[in-house]
This record gives C-alpha cells, structure tokens and sequence, in this order.
C-alpha cells in the first residue's frame, strides 16, 4: 500500500488512473471501517481511503486531542485489505492556513438532531469532505449509515455543488449484542461496554411503537420520543434526543410516511454514543 502524506503527490496521482473509489475516515479502523473499503472496492478498481482527524468538527471540550490515534494498526488493516492508497496528510498538510473557507450546509438539515448538540459539526465535516474530494478527485465514497445525517449532509452537498461523485451508503455494522461499532466504543469501561446495545434496543422499541402510531393514521410522536428518552434516564444514560424522521430528508413524518428512521443519540458516562434504525412502515 502507498501512503501518500501530501495534498501535491496525491494530486499527482489522478492523472490517467482506474475508476476511483474514496473511503473517508478518521482512523481508529474497525470491522465496520473495513465493510467500506469492501463496499468501495466492488465500486472501483482503485481505493484510497483518508485518514485523517479532523479538527474542525470537534467542538471546543470534545475529544479532538483524546480521539483514538492508531496509525500503525490502521495501516497493516488497510494493506490486509487489499487498500492500494491511504491518504493520510497531516494538520499543517490539509489546513496550512486558517480554514477560513467552509463549505456550510443548510441549517433545516444541519442544526436539528446531532447539529443541535454539536453546533457547527456538520460545517466542518462538509468542509474537510468537500476539501478531500477535491484532492483525491474519487468517482465514488463510501459512508456509513451509522452516521445518518451526515451521509445525508454529503449527498446533498454533492448533489448541489454537481461534484461528479456517486455516494455509496455502507450499513451499520454491529457487535454480536448489536451495539453499532464506533471508535469511540473503546471509551466505554467494561461495565458500560455491557449497558450500552440499551441505546439500541429502546431504537427498535420506539420504532415499533411510532410504526404503530403511524400505521394508524397518527402522526404526533412526541411522546414516544420522551418515553424513550425518559427509559435512557432511568437506565443512566443521559439522551440528548431520540427523534422519527423520514428517511428522504430527516423531517417529522407525516401519517402518509413509510420510510422513516429513529435516530438517537445519548451519553453513557463520559461516552457520547448515536445510533439509528430503518424501518419501512
Ligand atoms: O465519519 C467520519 O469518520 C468523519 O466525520 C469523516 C467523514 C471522515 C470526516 O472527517
């Protein structure tokens, strides 16, 4: 595998090169990492996967210093995988000036759900996707599911900026127990490793009772969406929403909806975990 530290080699290298595909990430690989690249390498014949922690989508007291940095282990997982090319530029490489540039998605979509507890989040992850498309110039990317709105936020960004990129979404890939797999799932002490498929369990329990509501012509979910905050609380946890939305643009759905989504998000000691669940009505 070549690993390519500057924006000007990787430039260098889209000249006359094979179908592209892109896997974005911040590092700290995992399985569900590696069902992306699969993903991508049945899309092109060339993956470059990034790597790279992002500073701008880290709000002031987040784990931006702390967030897990496994560079070695990272690499062997990505040449076990076949990956041809990893990007992985350093701070002063990607953001030599300030980012003063940002690519700013809607608010309707960028400050409801996680961007209303993570206020500019999503600017600074379209910015540095925005800024890594053009420097690996991919034909396709790869996202997870598991980062709903995000994946939401890339594909519109895409689409209205008519970057010729097709956005392939990856899904959730999940422990034995069902908890989601997230870097940040290396936080949890043993005891909270066992609580916390919770968060998922009271998804699937919400989905099918707002299914129900749904199915029966009503559209108000407002207090199954407390109920399920109010189960998180008294299991501990401390939820910032649980929410069912359309799965087409992440707004309230209306009894006419079939496809919506349960998104949730909640800390279990000083570990923030979201999850998600599809559900097809
Ligand atoms: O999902 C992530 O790991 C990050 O938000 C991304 C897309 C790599 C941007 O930094």
């Amino acid at each position: 595998m070549q690993i390519i530290k500057t924006v000007s080699a990787m430039q260098g290298m889209r000249r006359g090169r094979a179908r592209t595909a892109c896997v974005p990430t911040m590092g700290n690989l995992h399985p569900g990492h590696l069902d992306l690249v699969r993903i991508a390498q049945q899309h092109a014949g060339e993956v470059v996967v990034t790597l790279f922690v992002n500073r701008l989508q880290f709000l002031p007291g987040e784990d931006f210093e702390s967030y897990p940095r496994t560079f070695e282990a990272d690499c062997a997982a990505l040449e076990a995988a076949g990956v041809q090319t990893l990007f992985a530029p350093t701070d002063a490489e990607l953001y030599p000036e300030p980012q003063v540039f940002r690519t700013l998605p809607p608010p309707a979509l960028a400050d409801d759900l996680e961007g209303q507890f993570r206020p500019g989040f999503f600017t600074g992850v379209a910015t540095v996707v925005n800024k890594l498309f053009n420097i690996v110039a991919p034909d396709v990317a790869v996202f997870g599911k598991k980062d709903y709105q995000q994946l939401m936020v890339i594909r519109q960004m895409v689409r209205q900026l008519a970057l010729p990129i097709d956005i392939i979404a990856g899904e959730t890939v999940r422990a034995a127990d069902g908890l989601a797999l997230s870097s940040r799932n290396g936080y949890l002490s043993d005891t909270e490793r066992a609580q916390a498929p919770f968060l998922r369990q009271t998804l699937t329990k919400t989905g099918a009772a707002a299914g129900a509501e749904l199915r029966a012509g009503r559209a108000d979910l407002a207090d199954i969406e407390q109920h399920a905050c109010e189960a998180l609380r008294n299991a501990g946890w401390v939820p910032d929403y649980v929410a069912v939305r359309k799965q087409s643009d992440l707004q309230s759905p209306s009894a006419q909806d079939s496809e919506v989504v349960v998104l949730g998000a909640a800390r279990l000691g000083g570990t923030r975990l979201i999850d998600n669940l599809e559900l097809s009505l």
